[in-house]
């Protein structure tokens, strides 16, 4: 009900909070709940390069311009999600069909220059309208055994096949040029991950933005070419609140701001959730939430992936602060009062 406290006021003076959408989010109540509570939004699927060049050349951005243009009407700020990806992306981007009709990766300057021509088009014609971008999304390995050697814990994605190990890089460099070429855009580029709590792959991530950031930053004045961190925090009810902080001070040793993009809380199954789970997963969100108020001076936005239970990607483990109903769980309470769980 109306009577409960906006997330978003109970962090003014910490982070931006945010919420993940699709189409049916800004009508009727879902809007009202998404407006009251968010300052941020992060398209769920809309922003994607599947949903914004199916074909080469051939740029569909009608739904998401619908979309943007209505969040900004509403009064909220977008966040842009996603440049590249191995997944929701087309095959064309980075593959082609061999004579004996096998997909193979297509050679590096064609992938590049799909590559590129993606990131540059898309961003040119949200421009200004969003306040960050991911550019590049889940590039590293789960738990890679050698994270000292970042290049050899990436992915084998597409991508990664068609130009190697370098492709990271590229796209960064591929987004930068658009903000150098339009100064007064004030965008922050981000390199955005899951699993984030795992020593190994926030130590590759670090590794990876460290090298890249210092190669480039010799190069041009001290600057940053990835400006950000997103920790996903895709959680479930046995994640140790200590690895997020291990991986958050790590991250932010780096001096780029970190984004938690796309949180969510696990716990139960089966469409339901037990009391007693409810209050371990109230626990476990207030105990995240105190480590990243600890940290607000580095954090610029904390984004839910989704309002609530029954929309979530995860619906079955019930993972978000409101229920099937729109009610608040001990989630939401946990989050706004963290001090009190
Ligand atoms: C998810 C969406 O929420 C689903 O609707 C879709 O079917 C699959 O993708 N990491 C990401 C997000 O970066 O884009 C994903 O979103 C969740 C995992």
């Amino acid at each position: 009900g109306s009577h409960m406290a906006p997330l978003k006021d109970v962090y003014k003076n910490d982070f931006l909070i945010g919420n993940a959408i699709s189409a049916e989010d800004l009508e009727g109540t879902r809007l009202e709940l998404l407006k009251m509570h968010h300052d941020v939004v992060t398209a769920g699927n809309a922003m994607k390069p599947d949903a914004l060049q199916p074909t080469k050349g051939n740029f569909t951005f009608t739904a998401a311009d619908a979309m943007i243009d209505k969040v900004l009407a509403e009064g909220m700020k977008m966040h842009g999600h996603v440049l590249v990806w191995h997944q929701q992306s087309p095959a064309w981007l980075n593959t082609k069909k061999d004579d004996n009709n096998n997909t193979v990766p297509l050679g590096r300057d064609e992938a590049l220059d799909n590559l590129r021509t993606h990131i540059q088009t898309v961003m040119k014609h949200f421009g200004n309208k969003v306040i960050s971008w991911d550019v590049v999304n889940e590039a590293m390995n789960d738990n890679p055994s050698n994270p000292a050697d970042y290049k050899a814990s990436l992915r084998q994605t597409p991508w990664y096949q068609a130009i190697g190990s370098d492709y990271v890089e590229q796209a960064f460099l591929a987004a930068r040029e658009v903000l150098d070429e339009n100064p007064s855009w004030n965008i922050k580029l981000y390199y955005n991950d899951y699993n984030e709590d795992n020593q190994n792959k926030a130590t590759a991530i670090y590794n990876m933005v460290k090298d890249i950031n210092d190669r480039y930053a010799a190069a041009h004045n001290g600057k940053l070419l990835i400006d950000g961190v997103g920790m996903q925090g895709h959680y479930n009810i046995n994640t140790n609140p200590d690895n997020v902080k291990l991986s958050l001070e790590k991250f932010i040793s780096l001096g780029v701001e970190v984004s938690v993009s796309e949180l969510d809380v696990t716990a139960g199954n089966n469409y339901t959730l037990p009391e007693n789970l409810a209050v371990g997963q109230a626990y476990l969100y207030a105990q995240l939430f105190k480590l990243y108020k600890e940290h607000a001076d580095h954090i610029a936005r904390v984004t839910f992936w989704g309002m609530d239970d029954n929309t979530s990607w995860r619906a079955e483990n019930n993972p978000l602060l409101f229920d099937k109903n729109l009610q608040a769980k001990p989630a939401y309470y946990g989050v706004i009062d963290p001090a009190e769980q």
